[in-house]
């Protein structure tokens, strides 16, 4: 038997990926990254309600160049997405920050770092060669926050990304189930795991566990991340506070009400991220796609929304596209991609969605994504969803 196999030449299709990474990682991981909140659908729910919308095929169009290149605010990116903010994601495979932000160089795309990630602002602003935005929650100590801010603005960062849909954090059952924590606990049942997975735990156990390095580098005393604390006290003041505080682009991620979208919006945000942080919050929330429309309705054409909860191929971002978002970001399947092959994986992934997006482009009749709009839904559908 051949081990030196490239695992990705077996990836085909991010389905490919999710089940390499399942055999690969250790349960506990691979359920952090896959899992769901409370009854544990509503990532499926985001990415079956993507796949309800069917798209036109449009032919004699003279669709041999077609451009991918987008704007957003005052940056021009090589593709129309970008990487979502994953906290702890070394934990798919040691230095899986390092692969995200080497990729969006090459790229040209956006990636965003979590305040929670296991690689300091710094350096992932060095390794994204400075195509990093910066993504905070307001927990634990304001003080800290704003030293983040401080800490980000002297490194170059532009953008800043507020997650608000995290106000308290929901419960996982896989996570409960696996014995899953930070700091984590190594009990004889998560050792039986990670036996089970030797490439993965010996990789780990070289490299060392991920910390959340945002922390362990901080200078005003607040060192521990302490994932459960609550984010509750956070309202509208603090956002003005945010506001004030950061003079570059500000994106409030984590919004699926209408309302809400306006109050952000005159309060002075530069975008909305609709998301519904990929299933892990409300469970019995909507599906993310179906607050996008209804969103740009209420906050006009041309106020930036960026899109992310179930993007899993090229023809997911011409959905998004066409039901309003400006841009879209990927989260698990970066995680899948890694935990399947590491950063061959992750290129392997980006290079078949890149590849459907422009095909599927052409297929339904345009040559630049810049044209996308609603009229590439399939009409029927269009009118039944009432868009
Ligand atoms: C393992 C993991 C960690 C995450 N950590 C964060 C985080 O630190 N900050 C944040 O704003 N969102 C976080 N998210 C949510 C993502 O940014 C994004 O909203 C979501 O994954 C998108 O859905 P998708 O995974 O279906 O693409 C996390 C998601 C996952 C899967």
């Amino acid at each position: 038997m051949n081990h030196n196999i490239n695992p990705s030449k077996k990836i085909h299709n991010i389905q490919d990926a999710i089940e390499l990474s399942r055999k690969r990682l250790p349960r506990l991981v691979f359920d952090f990254i896959d899992g769901a909140s409370g009854d544990d659908k509503l990532a499926e729910i985001n990415s079956a309600a993507l796949d309800q919308i069917r798209l036109e095929p449009k032919v004699f169009r003279n669709v041999e160049n077609r451009n991918l290149t987008k704007k957003i605010f005052n940056f021009q990116f090589d593709y129309p997405f970008g990487f979502a903010p994953m906290g702890m994601t070394n934990l798919s495979w040691p230095e899986a920050d390092k692969m995200i932000a080497r990729e969006s160089a090459y790229l040209n795309v956006p990636t965003c770092v979590s305040m929670a990630s296991s690689t300091t602002l710094e350096d992932m602003y060095s390794f994204s060669e400075g195509h990093s935005w910066m993504q905070i929650y307001i927990f634990q100590s304001e003080e800290f926050i704003m030293e983040l801010l401080k800490r980000a603005q002297n490194i170059g960062y532009k953008v800043l990304i507020l997650t608000v849909d995290v106000p308290i954090l929901s419960r996982r059952a896989r996570d409960d189930r696996n014995g899953f924590g930070y700091p984590f606990k190594i009990g004889p049942k998560q050792f039986f795991d990670f036996a089970l997975h030797p490439r993965w735990s010996l990789t780990t156990l070289l490299k060392g566990a991920p910390k959340p390095m945002n922390y362990v580098t901080s200078k005003s005393g607040e060192k521990v991340f302490r994932r459960k604390e609550s984010r509750g006290a956070t309202d509208w003041e603090t956002l003005k506070r945010i506001r004030n505080a950061w003079k570059d682009k500000l994106i409030i991620k984590g919004v699926m009400n209408t309302e809400d979208a306006i109050k952000i919006k005159e309060a002075g945000a530069d975008a909305i991220q609709v998301s519904n942080h990929g299933g892990r919050q409300l469970d019995s929330a909507t599906a993310a796609i179906n607050a996008l429309p209804l969103i740009r309705k209420a906050v006009g054409d041309s106020f930036p929304l960026i899109f992310d909860s179930g993007i899993r191929s090229g023809s997911d971002i011409l959905r998004a596209l066409a039901l309003g978002a400006d841009f879209a970001m990927f989260g698990r399947p970066l995680m899948y991609a890694i935990g399947a092959d590491g950063a061959r994986g992750l290129r392997r992934i980006i290079n078949l969605i890149k590849e459907e997006l422009s095909t599927n482009l052409g297929l339904v009749g345009l040559t630049d994504i810049n044209e996308v709009d609603k009229k590439i839904i399939a009409e029927k559908i269009f009118k039944d969803l009432n868009y």
